[in-house]
């Protein structure tokens, strides 16, 4: 199936009743009720970091709207290993045709094993809509802690979000991010961006841009 046939209203359609589905069963950490807009999807696809990027990974693709959307701008021979704890919705991202995909039935913060796992030292860039703001501290620290180690000296992490606690647990280790704020999405939500440095100087000014 193509990506138009795949990114089609009826399609956004089905991901929205897997989404409002989930939601349904576990609200705190699915935290949205719809699939994200296109205008999110082409904000966090559409940079140079995902189109050049040979190894992304997506964090909570729900039912993989976003996931569809680095797909198609990421290149041929590339990789997306997509770690979603939501069966149903690993499930529903699974039905995405491209063999670029693997998708993870798993929890963020296992990330490393799971990188380890498929063979895969480190990362170009690592994209999450987990909701920060609605897990424990720990778990949240044990995420940013698994991101930072999984991102190449360079790579970029992304997080859309709807609240700011992902800066409590990210500046530390990242510093200060580029913010973008995406107003047409349910709900609108701040896109943020941060470049792993490897001598630790922050320059969040560097972070990867839209093209
Ligand atoms: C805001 S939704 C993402 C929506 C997605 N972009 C879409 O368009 O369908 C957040 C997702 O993160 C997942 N999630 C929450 N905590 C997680 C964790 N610790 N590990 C993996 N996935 C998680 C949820 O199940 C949910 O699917």
């Amino acid at each position: 199936m193509s990506y138009a046939m795949q990114r089609s209203s009826s399609s956004y359609l089905r991901r929205a009743c897997w989404i409002l589905k989930a939601w349904m069963q576990d609200p705190t950490q699915v935290a949205t009720i719809c699939p994200s807009s296109p205008y999110l999807t082409e904000a966090i696809s559409e940079r140079e970091c995902i189109r050049s990027a040979t190894t992304v990974v997506e964090l909570g693709p729900g039912a993989g709207g976003t996931t569809l959307a680095l797909l198609e701008q990421m290149k041929p021979d590339s990789r997306l290993i997509a770690i979603e704890n939501n069966a149903a919705l690993a499930e529903a991202t699974r039905e995405i045709a491209d063999p670029r995909l693997i998708v993870e039935h798993g929890d963020a913060a296992d990330l490393m094993q799971i990188l380890e796992h498929h063979g895969y030292p480190c990362v170009d860039a690592v994209v999450s809509g987990i909701p920060f703001s609605a897990l424990p501290d720990m778990a949240a620290k044990k995420i940013i802690r698994a991101v930072y180690h999984a991102l190449c000296p360079g790579g970029q992490f992304l997080a859309y979000q709807f609240r700011d606690s992902v800066l409590d647990f990210a500046l530390p280790a990242f510093g200060p991010p580029t913010t973008q704020s995406i107003p047409l999405n349910l709900p609108p939500l701040q896109l943020y961006s941060w470049k792993k440095v490897e001598n630790k100087q922050r320059a969040p000014q560097s972070v990867c841009i839209n093209t």
